[in-house]
């Protein structure tokens, strides 16, 4: 399974290069955390950065995708904010080798449409969905089964993660990658009984070396 950074910060991004397999910003994240992505995704090369594109998706996607010195995937969610859908502009960006990731995903169904218009990454957002009663952990071992039963190379980034209850249930779920805000990445790495274990260490080694 892999991990990335769900975040627009190079300071995080450096933070946790070591255990990270890529990055995942989109334009809300930008606006909280601020950042330019153009430094972002030359920082973090050669990992695979996701901009989402928006307004105009074709001229932003085309533009984002020329950002050199960089691996740029661009967000495509899969519907228009005036409902409308982007499979057609999912299918043609892919065929000019632009590499997509469609986003915004809250079901199967969605995962399925998004995967056969060529998508190379799919994003379902399970905090969402268990903001409205869905239940995220069954719904990602669905869209992996259908992604296995399809040979596909499509590959499912959980995304929308608020607990470390969350990533654990994704792993269990056996996603392919789990995109993680730093505050949670960091609450994975704590555990108090390991720094009082350490710390024990460390005091037994200071008294040896008297
Ligand atoms: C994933 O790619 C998204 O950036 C993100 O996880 C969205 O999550 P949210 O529900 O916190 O907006």
């Amino acid at each position: 399974m892999k991990i990335f950074l769900d975040s627009s910060k190079v300071e995080e991004a450096r933070r946790w290069m070591p255990v990270i397999d890529g990055i995942t910003t989109n334009p809300s994240i930008l606006l909280k955390e601020g950042g330019d992505i153009r430094e972002l995704a030359k920082a973090v090369f050669p990992l695979p950065i996701s901009i989402e594109a928006s307004g105009d998706f074709i001229t932003e996607a085309r533009e984002y995708s020329k950002i050199e010195d960089a691996m740029p995937v661009i967000k495509v969610p899969l519907l228009k904010p005036d409902g409308g859908d982007n499979l057609s502009i999912i299918k043609s960006l892919t065929d000019e080798g632009v590499v997509i990731n469609c986003t915004a995903l809250m079901s199967l169904s969605q995962v399925i449409l998004a995967t056969k218009a060529g998508a190379r990454y799919v994003s379902l957002f399970a905090g969402r969905v268990e903001d409205e009663g869905g239940y995220s952990t069954q719904m990602i071992i669905d869209c992996i089964n259908f992604l296995e039963n399809e040979d596909s190379e499509t590959e499912l980034i959980v995304g929308s993660i608020r607990t470390v209850g969350n990533v654990l249930d994704a792993v269990r779920a056996e996603a392919h990658i789990v995109t993680i805000p730093p505050p949670i990445l960091e609450k994975m790495l704590r555990h108090n009984y390991s720094l009082v274990t350490v710390q024990q260490f460390e005091k037994a080694a200071e008294e040896l070396r008297r």
